[in-house]
């Protein structure tokens, strides 16, 4: 297994590997102190991975969580396996979804920066995303290294959020894009978490843990707090902090959601398609 780093801050590529494959305990450590360090990991040429071999590969971090859609009964699922996301703008028979498509307006908070389930408890580890089909061109996906903007946060600012929580909910997401609101199954089993704005990792070392889903400060009147995420997503996604990943037949993309965000980026969804598949672990 290879590993190279991508960006000045975080995120590698691996190659050399073929996680279709079992994998022994050794590669799982290895995997793990990539992780630990890059916080993202590209893995290039994974062809051969299918939604089991994913699943399979996906365990091996956590306790794989279920896909939201398991909670909406008005939209049908594509993928067999709950523990599967379906990040597609395609049907079951492949065909191209319309824009106004029900499942196309509930993917829209993907391209806000947001890292994945923070309105759960316990929120998501890693998320793992296959490219399975991709456009000509865009559909890039966006990192932001939150490590790294919280080292270079002022002192002063660093004082004052050091003991802050969050409530997060993906109604807020959900409304800041434009998408439709959340059905009354869905609020019954996704009611929100609340977060520390400030997560020390195990090596002790910082970063800010910000969302779209982030809807408060606790205990905080809500303009003073929506202020206060608002300034402190800006500053964590400026230029600097952010990897643009290009994606290539065959990535196998995995993050940390503890240390990172990212969102979708357009791409020409009438003509093209793009299939992704998307595990995650809990944070537990
Ligand atoms: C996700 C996500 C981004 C993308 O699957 O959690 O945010 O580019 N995807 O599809
Ligand atoms: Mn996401």
């Amino acid at each position: 297994m290879r590993v190279q780093r991508l960006h000045h801050h975080f995120a590698a590529q691996v190659t050399e590997i073929d996680l279709a494959a079992p994998i022994d305990a050794e590669i799982v450590t290895a995997i793990q102190a990539a992780i630990d360090e890059n916080a993202v990991l590209i893995f290039r040429n994974q062809q051969a991975m299918t939604d089991d071999a994913q699943i399979a590969f996906s365990a091996h971090f956590g306790t794989l969580q279920k896909s939201i859609t398991v909670h909406r009964e008005d939209t049908q699922r594509r993928l067999k396996r709950p523990e599967l996301s379906d990040i597609s703008n395609v049907d079951a028979q492949g065909r191209r979804l319309a824009e106004t498509d029900r499942k196309r307006l509930l993917q829209r908070p993907a391209q806000l920066w947001h890292t994945d389930s923070s309105f759960r408890d316990p929120p998501g580890r890693y998320t793992f995303l296959a490219a399975r089909i991709l456009p000509r061109t865009g559909g890039d996906t966006e990192f932001a290294d939150m490590r790294a903007a919280y080292d270079v946060l002022d002192e002063a600012t660093q004082a004052r959020i050091a003991d802050l929580t969050v409530h997060h909910a993906l109604g807020r997401s959900r409304e800041l894009a434009g998408a439709p609101p959340l059905s009354p199954e869905e609020a019954d089993n996704l009611p929100g978490a609340i977060q520390p704005l400030v997560r020390t990792d195990s090596s002790g070392r910082k970063s800010l843990y910000l969302a779209s889903h982030a809807s408060h400060v606790v205990g905080w009147p809500r303009p003073e707090g929506e202020a206060l995420l608002q300034q402190l997503t800006q500053f964590a996604t400026q230029p600097r902090f952010i990897y643009r990943h290009q994606w290539r037949d065959g990535d196998l993309a995995m993050w940390d959601n503890r240390v990172t965000m990212h969102r979708a980026t357009p791409f020409a969804t009438v003509e093209e398609r793009r299939d992704m598949r998307r595990t995650t672990v809990a944070d537990c």
